[in-house]
């Protein structure tokens, strides 16, 4: 990355195996929305590209978040900082402010009306279905939808004829638990890095707007196979099996994600890539007492990204902009939400220990995914700036 900044503050990424725990699914009912429709206020448009939304830095904005855990019904508790005792409110009083423009406010309204008639898939982990959580709270300002799920996450915003779902795909190509040496689960997984996983590309089509993420997932110990033979491994303790780094697996692994979008002829939505969300332990590892325990942002003199986090930031922005250059030719849009340093600057929006994400005692916290209302918030203002624009 171009931009240098000084001091490092020593953070560490870890295997995080909390994100095992399949997020609950919600129970409560809901209600449809009469509201009827406003007029739709104008944004700039970005195709005059005149300003760089992802340069700026976070400020104060004391008006505090868009919803509240009371205003908001479909928080679930792994996100829920407040129910579960947060003290602290500040984290959930900055925006981001581009250097040169604005980025407009998350429109419910507006987000909706764009939307009409059109559906969006969020692909990816646990922190996918984070960020969509947030955006059923920026949403509910305006309606809530009715939960249609069956095997994925899946909502429906009858008014606006709006589909939301999430499909759970960690690695984005197919995978299964697997243990080489026996058939109970061991935490091993392997991938199939040249085939995408068909939880997310047998349905995508439908899509008009897919965003793509994934990360965490990849820290893990896995086997590689590649045209149906095992190439290797990564962190798998196998002496006779090739070692390979877990960047070879990201980068291949995004590869073949978003060649199959480009190759399947009949997908003519817009392609987001959210790029990877690290985490935030800091003095010791995530299973190691390695907390988030910050209760403001960084400057952007206070730490960097490094190492891991900006590699894997790297190669998935080399992946994409390849990606775009294919998809051009046939008219496909390729978006960055290019958010890695933006919410690296953020260690202070994650649960930590407040939120009910395991059900036993555990001294793991919380430092990957991000409370509800927070700093998350702020990628779904980039995303609505951006299907706004396509
Ligand atoms: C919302 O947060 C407050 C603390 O700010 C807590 O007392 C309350 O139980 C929470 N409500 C819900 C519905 O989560
Ligand atoms: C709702 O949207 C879908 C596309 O997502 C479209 O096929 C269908 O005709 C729409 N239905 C109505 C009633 O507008
Ligand atoms: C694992 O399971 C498969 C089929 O379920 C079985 O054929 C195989 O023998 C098992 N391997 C071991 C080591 O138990
Ligand atoms: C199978 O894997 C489990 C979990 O890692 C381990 O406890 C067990 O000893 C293994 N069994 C064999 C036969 O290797
Ligand atoms: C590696 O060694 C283990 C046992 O030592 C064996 O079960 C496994 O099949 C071997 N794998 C390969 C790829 O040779
Ligand atoms: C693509 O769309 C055409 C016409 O809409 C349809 O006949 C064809 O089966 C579709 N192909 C796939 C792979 O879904
Ligand atoms: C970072 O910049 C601020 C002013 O923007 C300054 O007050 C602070 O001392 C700087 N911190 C470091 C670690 O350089
Ligand atoms: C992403 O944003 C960072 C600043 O946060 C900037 O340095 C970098 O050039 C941007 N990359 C892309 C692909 O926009
Ligand atoms: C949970 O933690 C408390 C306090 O640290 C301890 O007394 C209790 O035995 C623990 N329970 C379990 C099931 O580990």
């Amino acid at each position: 990355m171009e931009k240098t900044l000084e001091k490092t503050v020593s953070t560490k990424v870890f295997v995080f195996t909390l994100s095992l725990i399949v997020i609950s699914s919600i129970t409560l009912s809901f209600l449809k929305s009469s509201r009827s429709h406003l007029p739709i206020p104008s944004i700039p448009r970005i195709s005059d590209k005149t300003c760089d939304v992802f340069k700026g830095k976070w400020v104060p904005y004391p008006q505090g978040p868009y919803y509240s855990n009371e205003t908001c019904r479909l928080i679930v508790d792994q996100h829920n900082c407040m129910k579960f005792g947060r003290p602290d409110t500040e984290f959930m009083k900055w925006r981001w402010k581009p250097d040169e423009c604005e980025l407009p406010r998350f429109d419910a309204a507006q987000f909706l009306e764009v939307a009409r008639g059109k559906s969006m898939a969020f692909v990816g982990d646990s922190v996918a279905r984070n960020q969509m959580e947030s955006l059923l709270c920026l949403l509910a300002h305006e309606a809530y939808p009715e939960d249609k799920s069956h095997n994925s996450k899946l909502w429906f915003y009858a008014d606006y004829n709006f589909t939301l779902s999430a499909l759970w795909s960690p690695f984005l190509v197919k995978s299964r638990a697997a243990d080489i040496n026996n058939n109970s689960s061991n935490g091993i997984f392997t991938l199939y890095l040249d085939q995408p996983d068909e939880e997310w590309s047998n349905k995508i089509e439908k899509f008009d707007y897919v965003i793509v993420s994934a990360g965490q997932w990849f820290f893990r110990p896995m086997l590689f196979y590649q045209n149906s033979r095992l190439i290797g491994c990564y962190n798998c303790n196998q002496n006779n099996i090739t070692s390979i780094s877990k960047y070879h697996a990201y980068r291949t692994a995004f590869r073949t994600a978003f060649e199959t979008l480009i190759s399947r002829n009949n997908y003519t939505g817009a392609i987001f890539l959210r790029t990877f969300s690290a985490a935030h332990y800091e003095n010791g590892e995530w299973d190691k007492g390695g907390n988030c325990g910050r209760t403001r942002p960084f400057r952007s003199n206070e730490s960097k990204l490094e190492d891991v986090n900006m590699e894997f930031y790297l190669i998935q922005v080399e992946e994409l902009r390849k990606a775009k250059e294919k998809g051009k030719k046939r008219g496909l849009i390729f978006e960055v939400i290019n958010s890695t340093e933006i919410m690296w600057l953020r260690p202070d929006g994650h649960p930590s220990h407040y939120g009910k994400f395991m059900k036993k005692n555990t001294t793991v916290n919380d430092c990957v995914h991000w409370c509800l209302p927070g700093p998350i918030d702020t990628l779904n203002q980039f995303l609505l700036y951006f299907i706004n624009a396509v």
